[in-house]
């Protein structure tokens, strides 16, 4: 059953952070990481699929600023630890591995949000046993207030409210993966039109 625009719209209760803001934020996490990799050859991993759009705009921003990494790689890996579930599962599956090895890259792993922290721990480890020459991790939107384990994050974004969050890549059963801006989820008012 399709969704109707108006069970669509009436879903999102606020916006939390506007298309500008997060654009903002993602400028700021480029320099971070181009002073960071300043000529050397960066390797940035997207986790799909809520990454999708934070590496894309993130490795533009960062191949526009002057004196940043030598070269810059893009490479995706695909894990899920949700499902259509609204809360963690605890069990983190790989879907789909990177395209190439990372050994003696320096990687940057990048993630749209961490909550409980299982997703980006599952992934430092993960990576790290392929020798990486270094492995730093960026969140645009950190929750920080339900971390199941303690995990490293190198470069954080913006501190979200301790709310159901969707747009910029993240979903609610695959949707709204598309909003330019992080907005604030009433489940319940979202219903089959
Ligand atoms: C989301 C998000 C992170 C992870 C963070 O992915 O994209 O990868 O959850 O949560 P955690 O810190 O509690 O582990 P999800 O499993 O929903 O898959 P998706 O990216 O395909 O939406």
């Amino acid at each position: 059953m399709t969704k109707t625009m108006h069970s669509y719209d009436a879903a999102i209760a606020r916006e939390l952070f506007s298309a500008a803001e997060i654009g903002a934020a993602i400028e700021r996490l480029a320099a971070a990481i181009a002073r960071d990799h300043r000529r050397r050859p960066l390797t940035l991993v997207g986790v799909l699929k809520g990454a999708l759009y934070v590496a894309a705009d993130l490795s533009r921003a960062i191949s526009r600023l002057p004196d940043g990494p030598s070269e810059i790689y893009v490479d995706y890996i695909c894990v899920s630890s949700y499902g259509n579930a609204a809360r963690s599962s605890g069990e983190v599956r790989l879907l789909k591995d990177l395209s190439d090895p990372v050994g003696g890259r320096n990687v940057v792993i990048v993630e749209d949000i961490i909550d409980n922290g299982l997703t980006l721990e599952y992934l430092r480890a993960l990576l790290g046993e392929r020798n990486p020459a270094r492995l730093r991790a960026c969140v645009l939107f950190d929750k920080p207030y339900h971390r199941l384990v303690e995990v490293p994050v190198e470069y954080v974004g913006l501190v979200a409210p301790d709310e159901f969050v969707v747009g910029y890549g993240l979903d609610y059963q695959e949707l709204f993966r598309n909003l330019p801006y992080l907005a604030q989820l009433r489940p319940e008012d979202f219903t089959d039109g």
